[in-house]
């Protein structure tokens, strides 16, 4: 685990800044333990991850290993393989700048990010999935290009507040357990002036699909795909709600007041 990547964590229930003893972070207070593995430090209490976070969080383990060939062939018949570009030219990421993905899956929209000569300083990528992050953290070395990786939920953020120039979530927000937590957890994390995007697919996107993917959802309730731009709080400046990839996904764009 690199030193850029330690100053910034936090025990994401007590937000004291842990100290590394032994192969693992250690909450100084209470000394509640979170284990590195690999170089990707634990920060979830995984006894605690519970509902539609646990449910996604075991398929997209268990889809990890074919993820990227579904991304790079099925997504391709869909033409779903253009949807990272035209995510990514709606983005503002500028060299310096330290960009947290909240649900990084296998780093496809960083590449992307990347491959249009965006440079930012720090990259920092959080999944609740570790077979998502493995895959991503071998893609990385096979793209070479830094990307510090963490486990985590997005509704419980383990970085210390005012952190990242750009934070960005893209595709699980839908199927979270609380769309309001996680929103408000990456406005904390946001610095002051810091822009934040939001995205995932629409309903036209669930009607369009074949069924074959959308058994791989649970059944949505009304308003699952709905936008949830009502839940970005009013304080926010810049509140923009557009739809994406021929309206089948949206993307909220905001900024944090300076
Ligand atoms: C469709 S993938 C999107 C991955 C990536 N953002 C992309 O655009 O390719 C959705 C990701 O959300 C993650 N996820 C689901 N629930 C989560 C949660 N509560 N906290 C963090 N990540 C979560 C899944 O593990 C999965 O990697």
């Amino acid at each position: 685990m690199r030193t850029e990547l330690r100053s910034i964590l936090i025990n994401p229930y007590t937000g004291n800044r842990p100290d590394l003893r032994d192969g693992a972070l250690v909450d100084p207070e209470t000394r509640e333990r979170f284990p590195v593995i690999g170089g990707i430090p634990i920060m979830l209490r995984e006894q605690e991850v519970e509902g539609l976070n646990r449910l996604y969080q075991r398929r997209y383990d268990s889809l990890s290993p074919f993820y990227d060939f579904f991304m790079t062939t099925v997504a391709r018949l869909l033409r779903a393989d253009a949807v990272f570009g035209e995510i990514t030219e709606a983005m503002d990421v500028r060299s310096g700048d330290r960009v947290l993905e909240t649900s990084v899956g296998t780093g496809r929209q960083i590449k992307s990010i990347i491959d249009h000569g965006m440079a930012a300083d720090q990259f920092v990528g959080l999944d609740i999935s570790m077979g998502m992050l493995r895959k991503c953290q071998r893609n990385m070395r096979n793209w070479r290009h830094p990307l510090d990786l963490v486990q985590g939920n997005a509704e419980f953020l383990p970085f210390a507040d005012d952190t990242f120039d750009v934070v960005l979530h893209i595709g699980g927000i839908n199927f979270f357990n609380d769309k309001e937590r996680a929103i408000l957890e990456m406005v904390r994390v946001a610095r002051p002036g810091a822009r934040l995007y939001i995205g995932d697919e629409t309903e036209k996107q669930l009607q369009e699909q074949p069924s074959l993917i959308n058994r791989f959802y649970q059944k949505p309730d009304a308003g699952t795909y709905a936008s949830p731009v009502d839940l970005v709080p009013d304080t926010m400046e810049k509140i923009d709600n557009r739809e994406l990839w021929d309206g089948k996904m949206y993307l909220i764009s905001f900024q944090k007041p300076a």
